[in-house]
């Protein structure tokens, strides 16, 4: 019922063909359509819509679907053939750096041609269908190589937004289509301002810059099995992998190995927005990040993954939050799973908490709806325990309702 809506269209462009949409098992490859001859010349006379059954969840069904009747009403009205020349047009007019940018265009315009179907019909709840769509592990998704026909994901997103924007203006696009742009410091400097300038340019509010991770986590059963090389590193094209000396020989990166507090002054030049920095733990550097001009701190140990032996951040919030001393916002991560959790951080002085890895686990367990849910459940576990501590207020949660020191 819903795909033979959405295929609808007033004015008569079309007889919309009889529509069968069906579920299909299997791992998450990206939507197919089985069949889409056109009514009267192919085969067959249906249009046949197979959506993998993991699509099925919340707003993803009806954006999965949606944008699939896209597809089948785009080759009904030859949509895609007829931008094609306009797209090819406009890029020969443009210069070489916008050239690429409309090359792109070329490549995805079927996607985005059955995105736009799906926000203009669906409106808003297209749009989070497709985030919980494109959040899902990307090679699931799209396939890795440049010839991909689908936008990366954010990007994706970006456009549907600026669809839904231009369709149905709304500040709510605004803010769904809001994003920091996260930094990891880039030796070469031009790489680094290319990224920053191209960041900012497409609208980010923030710029994170993760210090932490300078070389990669180090699992010491894994670099074991790997010691002494790994054959499917072996460089393209070369009979044999160079061998491995230095820090290589225990999987240490050296294109991380050279950071300095000096390396924010000089990209603070370049970011017109507030910059983060991500991953401190401790007193001092928080102290080194106000004296460099940062806007923001985020304690964070990076999920816990950079080392094993590295301090909890609920450890560390104190003495940071101590001195920073208000002057400006501390963001925690790493480890927060609870409502509980939150409290705890925010009582001994966080200004907020970011979630990575649970948001995942809801996304990939029940798509955009279990992400929602995980937000409820963890607004509830908080209420709960502020309410048992007998804090009626986010302002009044402060350090004297959790216990730091032990015997
Ligand atoms: C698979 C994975 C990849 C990550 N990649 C990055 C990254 O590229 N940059 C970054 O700043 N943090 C990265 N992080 C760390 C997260 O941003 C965040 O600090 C961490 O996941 C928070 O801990 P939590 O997952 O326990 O909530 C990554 C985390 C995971 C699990």
């Amino acid at each position: 019922m819903l795909a033979t809506d959405a295929m609808r269209l007033s004015g008569g462009f079309f007889d919309a063909p009889a529509l069968i949409c069906y579920l299909a098992r299997g791992p998450g490859a990206a939507i197919r359509r089985a069949r889409t001859r056109l009514p009267g010349g192919g085969e067959n006379p249906v249009a046949l819509i197979r959506v993998p059954r993991e699509r099925m969840v919340g707003h993803g069904i009806a954006s999965s679907l949606v944008h699939e009747v896209g597809h089948q009403a785009a080759a009904l009205l030859s949509l895609v053939e007829s931008l094609r020349p306009a797209l090819l047009a406009h890029q020969q007019r443009v210069g070489q750096r916008a050239r690429a940018a409309w090359a792109s265009w070329q490549l995805w315009i079927s996607e985005i041609v059955a995105d736009l179907w799906s926000v203009a019909r669906l409106g808003i709840g297209s749009t989070l269908g497709l985030v919980g769509v494109v959040s899902l592990p990307r090679w699931f998704v799209f396939r890795p190589s440049g010839a991909d026909p689908h936008p990366i994901p954010w990007i994706r997103v970006q456009i549907s937004c600026a669809l839904g924007n231009a369709l149905y203006p709304d500040r709510q696009w605004d803010q769904l289509a809001e994003l920091w742009s996260q930094l990891y410091p880039q030796q070469d400097r031009n790489v680094g301002r290319q990224i920053l300038e191209q960041s900012q340019a497409a609208g980010c509010t923030a710029i994170v810059v993760t210090v932490d991770q300078q070389a990669p986590f180090y699992e010491r059963t894994q670099q074991n099995r790997n010691l002494g090389g790994n054959p499917r590193r072996a460089a393209r094209g070369s009979a044999e992998a160079p061998p491995l000396k230095g820090p290589g020989l225990y999987r240490v990166s050296t294109g991380r190995l050279w950071y300095t507090w000096q390396y924010l002054d000089e990209i603070r030049t370049i970011i017109k927005v507030p910059m983060l920095v991500k991953g401190i733990l401790t007193a001092d550097d928080a102290r080194l990040c106000l004296e460099h001009g940062v806007d923001g701190i985020i304690v964070s140990n990076h999920g816990g993954r950079s080392m094993d032996y590295g301090p909890s951040t609920l450890e560390v919030l104190p003495e940071i939050v101590a001195a920073v001393n208000g002057r400006i916002p501390v963001i925690t991560d790493s480890g927060y799973r609870r409502g509980t959790d939150i409290l705890k951080a925010l009582a001994l002085g966080a200004d907020a908490v970011m979630l990575g890895r649970t948001t995942r686990w809801a996304l990939g367990a029940f798509g955009a709806p279990g992400v929602q849910r995980l937000l409820e459940m963890l607004q509830q576990e908080l209420v709960d325990a502020a309410t048992a501590a007998g804090r009626a207020t986010l302002a009044s949660i402060d350090a004297s309702i959790v216990k730091t020191r032990f015997p």
